[in-house]
């Protein structure tokens, strides 16, 4: 086989999405969001876009958010070294607004390729961006999450509730998100498990 088949890396990746003004949000960001984590995980995470502290650092899911989707990960012994986190889009919209289609489907060949290169066996999509970008589908989050979806491949598609979700919903009781999102874990970890 040639070398000269796929010569991206994930670095690479990530050093063209710092260079890209191929969608307007280029105009506002502060640091490009690329991803981060192993490159070589069996599962991903994908979010929607990086919020104001991803902006800051460059780092995804560092915020509010993401410090709870650190503990939600730990509480199944998952360390975010051991996965792979990215967005659907690698800029932040301004002030958080939900990016548009045009804006995601420019910045979906480079999710295209980190999917290629890490070759997961398990997608989780956090919240109704990536769910439905994804699926190609409008049904809801609400109604996806902790069901197993077919997509390309051998990839599976395990769609959970978004964590600022969590956040805006934080009450525990039978069939709040909290307890949805605690079932979700238990049955990836043991998805996880078998892999
Ligand atoms: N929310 C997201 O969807 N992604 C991040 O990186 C942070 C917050
Ligand atoms: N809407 C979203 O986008 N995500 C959730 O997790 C719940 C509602």
């Amino acid at each position: 086989m040639s070398e000269n088949i796929n010569p991206l890396t994930i670095e690479e990746v990530a050093e063209e999405c710092r260079n890209c003004k191929k969608c307007p949000l280029y105009l506002a960001r502060t640091t490009v969001v690329p991803g981060e984590g192993n490159s070589k995980a069996k599962v991903l995470f994908i979010g929607e876009a990086p919020g104001e502290d991803e902006d800051l650092q460059g780092k995804p899911f560092v915020g509010k958010a993401g410090q709870l989707l650190t503990k939600i990960l730990q509480s199944i012994d998952i360390k975010r070294e051991d996965i792979f986190i990215t967005n659907m889009v690698k800029c932040r919209p301004p002030a958080n607004r939900t990016p548009s289609k045009s804006e995601i489907d420019t910045c979906y060949p480079y999710l295209e390729t980190q999917i290629a290169l890490i070759n997961p066996k398990i997608i989780v999509t956090l919240g109704n961006v990536p769910t439905q970008y994804l699926l190609e589908t409008t049904q809801g989050i609400t109604t996806l999450r902790g069901q197993w979806q077919d997509w390309i491949g051998k990839i599976k598609i395990f769609p959970m509730f978004h964590p600022s979700y969590l956040l805006r919903n934080e009450g525990t009781f039978p069939g709040s998100p909290k307890e949805l999102t605690w079932k979700d874990v238990k049955t990836l970890k043991k998805a996880m498990a078998g892999l």
